[in-house]
């Protein structure tokens, strides 16, 4: 007998919020993938690390990696740090950071109205008003980039052990090129924040397990599976999504500038592992890796739940899985999932990690649509952006 309708608001809440990290651990099928997994999970989900206001600190368990003969020993590589290089641009002049921008202006939306399925909430006996659907999106808007910013965050210090750790050097010159790049995108989402919008949300805890478990796991691989295919594959998701998506004109040209960047990283991130998955492992840990990959695309598929948006708004008026439903279903949030595994599953099939024995559970998830579309090394930074052109939010 289910008498949860019963218990205050907070404790049902609290419930609910154990009962997914048991769902977390329950959904990880392999051994493997919980020892990674399961303890950035208590971190993250349980304790709370990344909301208690304070840095999070912890020890790098990775090993440095020095090359005193200077080979050129990835010609592809080398020819992407050239790129890289070239492609380097400046947040503070690159940037029109004179406009201005009113986030409740109906004329210049930061996202459209039907990113979310008001009707839903309707239906659910919350009306907002015109205006109070604005403000509802600002913090949507808000939120995401949040999220953006501290997955930014995340992303320079991955990258920064990524260089030490990657044993090509010529992965290491372009690895000094991504670091630049992370810090110039903490740079300009964490100006246009607090600048432009005047928010800044905490860190989402599931994110947070992410970031977590890449940057202790000691095996560089990992960390780059993680960092340069999975999240970077959310990133350019999430990115383009909002790209296409919002009428914003400074957000709309930052979005772009970062996608040309992120364009790179991920383009990196098949280059270096593509070998070493296909030749220098051996089958039992390409396994390992083609398990964790499918988790954790699940994981970013059903986790991202800004739940600290619904603290805002409606705790106390909607439950939380009714609150998960109208982010599941919500239009914008759609087109952000199909966006993001067009460009993963390619990618994890370009590295080896999408092989028969994973592909019925990738079907089931319904995922293997996306098997044949192009991977990052056949799409450069312009055709990633051109593709998005016809992007919709009517799937
Ligand atoms: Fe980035
Ligand atoms: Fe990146």
């Amino acid at each position: 007998m289910d008498i949860s309708h019963l218990l205050p608001d907070r404790v049902r809440n609290a419930l609910d919020s154990y009962h997914e990290m048991l769902e977390l651990a329950l959904q990880a099928r392999h051994h493997s993938v919980l020892t990674s997994l399961g303890p950035s999970a208590l971190r993250g989900l349980l304790l709370k690390r990344g909301k208690q206001g304070v840095p999070t600190r912890f020890p790098a368990g990775h090993e440095a990696f020095l090359e005193w003969t200077y080979p050129e020993d990835h010609a592809e590589l080398r020819q992407l740090y050239q790129r890289a290089k070239r492609g380097q641009w400046d947040g503070e002049t690159d940037l029109a950071w004179n406009t201005h921008v009113d986030p409740l202006n109906p004329e210049v939306p930061l996202v459209p109205s039907k990113f979310i399925d008001f009707d839903f909430l309707d239906r659910r006996g919350i009306h907002l008003t015109a205006r109070e659907k604005q403000e509802f999106l600002y913090s949507v808007v808000g939120w995401l980039l949040s999220q953006f910013l501290h997955g930014e965050q995340g992303a320079l210090m991955a990258a920064a052990q990524v260089t030490e750790a990657v044993p090509l050097f010529d992965g290491k010159l372009f690895g000094a090129t991504q670091v630049m790049d992370e810090a110039r995108h903490v740079e300009v989402f964490h100006r246009y924040l607090d600048d432009k919008l005047g928010k800044l949300y905490q860190i989402n805890d599931n994110l947070f397990v992410i970031i977590d478990a890449l940057m202790r796991d000691s095996r560089w691989d990992m960390k780059f599976l993680g960092m340069q295919i999975m999240v970077e594959g959310l990133a350019l998701g999430a990115f383009s999504t909002l790209y296409s998506l919002t009428e914003e004109p400074l957000l709309r040209s930052m979005l772009k500038m970062v996608i040309m960047d992120e364009a790179r990283h991920v383009h990196y991130g098949v280059l270096a592992l593509r070998d070493h998955l296909r030749h220098q492992l051996s089958e039992a840990e390409r396994r390992e890796r083609e398990d964790w990959a499918f988790e954790v695309a699940l994981l970013m598929r059903n986790r991202f739940m800004a739940y600290e948006v619904f603290e805002e708004w409606f705790e106390g008026r909607l439950s939380r899985a009714d609150w998960r439903e109208l982010i599941v279903t919500a239009p914008g949030m759609a087109e952000f999932r199909h966006v993001m595994f067009k460009r993963l599953v390619p990618n994890l099939r370009e590295i080896g990690l999408l092989g028969p024995r994973i592909q019925p559970a990738y079907e089931q998830a319904g995922l293997m649509r996306y098997f044949g579309h192009a991977s990052a090394t056949q799409l450069s930074g312009e055709q990633l952006l051109e593709d998005l052109g016809g992007a919709t939010i009517t799937r």
